[in-house]
């Protein structure tokens, strides 16, 4: 069983093209083991609880309840109108979140890992996190760069300093348990610093998971918020999914939130006894002018300003293509337009054109199901084809842009065979019928394998082609092992539809 999360995002506002950014590497990853034939199950949900909400509902006028309630229908649209398809979305203000949060957290204080005590020092409230002084920069927050705040309460602590030892020792242990290796060693860094315990109530806020013990004190976000793993795995309320789904296959998450993930989070499943995650796969930021994305600085752009011009594929296909899963990658328009009309509306567009209309013009749609693939220039389409076929296992590693270098491979080669192979000469001369059926069945099923290997990524313009190609059910219906092939393009009917891909004009 695949199990993939997505953070959990706060709902302060809609999402940018940020946060939509983990999301549709998982989406894609999550399309990828559903059609190698993995059973998966991806969430992703929204982190409602903690003092930011309970600020942005205080600013509106609004209990937090009644704030989330009125934002938790941009992300369901936005995750919508990019065609995301998650098998769960967790609020963590659900019954089954809460259900889940208090038994675990009992099970930490029944560990002996819980005490009071009091806690003072700065707070990022957009972080959600404790920083020491010597963690900011110029006395403010090194991820917002905004001014801090000093808390001070009595709070319970959780004994995060007993575990650095076996933390060091899983990730030693485990060389995949965090990638890529600079993170790894970014985590190991840290951990060999030495950890300190960590407050995880608080007593000045309402809103939140009471503690199972204290009902004075509800639970610090982030002890909340990982929990929800374990939640949407169905703990409280599916145990037999739960047994059957624990632990998870990876966590995906940005840089900034890397600490909690891969050791706070690590620390408080060993104490709760539960099984670690096999992996924590960590991306950079999106930039924008080279700058972290953000409100403040007017440069946040929203997936419904560009899926207009661009659709959700073609949005999905920029973001995966050129966007490298680990380090920063810098966001332009410019960028993706010069994307899209290069690869979308000239290679892969004008490949699916050609070919149809070749194959309605020279035998009404009708290839007969010729297997002899032999000849020297399909070859080359064999060879490419399989070498694409392989290049998907990126998807497993998140590596997105390899598995789409190899699908353009194939259409590059695919372009080339019929440039090569000429079939409007073949077409004048009878003697040929036999070649250019054969011809016409390659190259169409270029087209077949082309439209399952992009089914993650583009599984909108995956199905038109399939149908346009007239196979039955859909383009990502698995299994790849079968239908990720290059064999025989089956004697169907196929038809000449409006272009996958218009190209877009700049001014
Ligand atoms: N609520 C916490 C996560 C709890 S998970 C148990 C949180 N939420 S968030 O909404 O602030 O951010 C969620 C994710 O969005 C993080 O992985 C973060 O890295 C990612 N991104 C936010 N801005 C981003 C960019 N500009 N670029 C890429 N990802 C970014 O943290």
């Amino acid at each position: 069983m695949i199990y993939l999360s997505t953070p959990i995002y706060y709902p302060n506002d809609r999402p940018h093209i940020g946060t939509a950014y983990t999301t549709l590497v998982a989406d894609a990853v999550a399309r990828y083991w559903r059609l190698v034939g993995e059973e998966v199950y991806s969430v992703t949900g929204v982190d409602e609880y903690g003092l930011k909400i309970a600020r942005a509902a205080e600013d509106h006028g609004v209990t937090p309840q009644e704030w989330v309630d009125s934002i938790v229908g941009h992300f369901h649209e936005t995750w919508a109108l990019l065609d995301m398809s998650f098998d769960d979305f967790i609020r963590t203000t659900e019954e089954r979140h809460r259900n889940t949060v208090q038994p675990l957290l009992q099970r930490m204080y029944d560990a002996g890992d819980v005490y009071k005590g009091h806690y003072e020092g700065p707070y990022c409230v957009a972080c959600e996190a404790y920083y020491t002084a010597e963690q900011l920069v110029d006395g403010k927050c090194p991820v917002h760069k905004r001014q801090v705040e000093i808390h001070s309460e009595d709070n319970w602590f959780f004994r995060w300093s007993r575990y650095g030892d076996r933390l060091l020792e899983h990730v030693a242990a485990n060389p995949e348990f965090i990638t890529p290796d600079t993170r790894r060693n970014e985590v190991i860094g840290f951990i060999q610093q030495g950890l300190e315990d960590i407050s995880m109530s608080r007593s000045s806020l309402s809103w939140g998971i009471p503690l199972p013990w204290d009902d004075s004190q509800v639970a610090y976000v982030w002890f909340d918020a990982l929990i929800n793993y374990v939640s949407a795995a169905g703990f409280s309320d599916d145990p037999d999914r739960f047994v059957k789904q624990w632990p998870v296959w990876a966590h995906l998450v940005g840089k900034d939130i890397l600490r909690f993930h891969a050791v706070l989070w690590p620390a408080m499943l060993m104490s709760a006894g539960l099984a670690l995650p096999r992996q924590i796969a960590v991306h950079g930021w999106l930039l924008v002018g080279g700058e972290k994305m953000s409100k403040s600085n007017a440069t946040q752009i929203l997936p419904s300003d560009l899926v207009p011009t661009f659709g959700a594929d073609g949005y999905r296909y920029h973001f995966l293509r050129d966007v490298s899963f680990g380090p920063d990658g810098n966001f332009s328009w410019e960028g993706m337009v010069d994307r899209y009309n290069a690869d979308l509306a000239n290679d892969f567009g004008n490949l699916v054109n050609r070919v149809l209309n070749i194959a309605v013009s020279y035998r009404g749609g009708n290839v007969p199901a010729v297997s002899d693939h032999g000849a020297a220039e399909e070859a080359v389409l064999v060879a490419t084809a399989a070498e694409a076929l392989a290049a998907l296992d990126g998807f497993a590693e998140f590596r997105t842009k390899q598995a789409l270098d190899g699908v353009w491979r194939l259409f590059g080669a695919a372009n080339a065979f019929v440039e090569a192979t000429a079939p409007w000469h073949l077409a004048k001369n009878p003697e040929m019928a036999g070649r250019l059926d054969q011809v016409l069945n390659a190259a169409l099923e270029s087209l077949r394998v082309g439209a399952v290997l992009i089914s993650p990524v583009m599984p909108s313009a995956a199905n038109k082609l399939w149908a346009m190609l007239g196979l039955p059910g859909g383009a990502g219906d698995g299994p790849l092992a079968t239908t990720g092939v290059f064999g025989t393009f089956p004697a169907v009917t196929v038809t000449k539809g409006d272009p996958l891909f218009p190209r877009i004009e700049v001014p």
